[in-house]
């Protein structure tokens, strides 16, 4: 069985300005990849255009945010599918838990999201997480399976589909959930994902981990056989901590 590439994804949220972005792109373009790591970096939608051009040629994706659910039309402030390919984007998170919680986006919105991406061959990030009211009450496999249902519509996976799995109580809080637990719930959207897609598909699926991965977090997640990789948040707007993170990437798995 041929075992699934480390991946680094680093979500830089809604902060650097468009020079600012293509200033921190340069230094990551310029550090040692490590082997057997794949990378991405995701800015926001304004400063893609200089991401692009200062990743040109260090093997780092260019990745988006979002994108719309809709092709094309009068759907002012919104961003297609087919925008993203011609700015060089090839991979797009869709579901992460500040879009649902802060703009209250669900799963037909992530399943038409999804589709999008499809059409123009671009792959998706789906993200997907409990809270902690929902992991206190005992519900986190029902939410995930429920989060699953944004692939209800799909017969084979979206092309390139990856999964990040991000306690949306560990994003941003410093508080990253231990390895046992992160192992656990990509166990389940493993089996969920192989349930729905077949064994193939469950076992080639990269499933990332993130909130609060850091250089203190990291080995001990990535020591996980379950955990391919990470979304990264804070750790990746810092050259040193991303260095670090991605030598825990690279780092043989247990
Ligand atoms: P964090 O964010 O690493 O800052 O916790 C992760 C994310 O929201 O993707």
């Amino acid at each position: 069985m041929r075992e699934r590439r480390r991946f680094f994804v680093a979500n830089w949220k809604m902060t650097r300005t468009p020079s600012a972005a293509a200033e921190l792109a340069r230094a990551m373009a310029a550090l040692a990849r490590p082997a057997g790591v794949d990378i991405a970096i995701a800015p926001s939608f304004p400063a893609l255009d200089r991401v692009r051009a200062a990743l040109l040629g260090s093997g780092i994706a260019l990745a988006a945010q979002d994108v719309f659910h809709e092709r094309e039309g009068a759907f002012t402030g919104e961003v297609s599918a087919a925008m993203l390919k011609d700015a060089g984007v090839s991979l797009v998170l869709v579901g992460h838990s500040e879009r649902r919680l802060l703009r209250g986006e669900r799963e037909t919105d992530f399943a038409r999201k999804m589709a999008r991406l499809a059409e123009e061959g671009l792959a998706p990030l789906y993200c997907v997480g409990e809270t902690q009211r929902e992991r206190e009450a005992g519900r986190t496999r029902d939410v995930l399976r429920t989060q699953l249902g944004a692939l209800d519509g799909f017969a084979v996976p979206p092309p390139g589909l990856a999964l990040a799995y991000e306690p949306v109580w560990a994003i941003g809080t410093g508080l990253a959930a231990t390895p046992e637990l992160a192992a656990e719930a990509h166990a389940h959207l493993r089996a969920e994902l192989a349930a729905r897609f077949g064994e193939p598909v469950g076992r080639a699926t990269r499933i990332l981990y993130g909130g609060s991965l850091s250089p203190a977090s990291a080995p001990g997640l990535f020591a996980k056989e379950e955990v391919d990789g990470g979304l990264v948040g804070g750790a990746s707007l810092s050259v040193s901590d991303t260095t670090a993170v991605l030598a825990a990437a690279a780092a043989p798995r247990a």
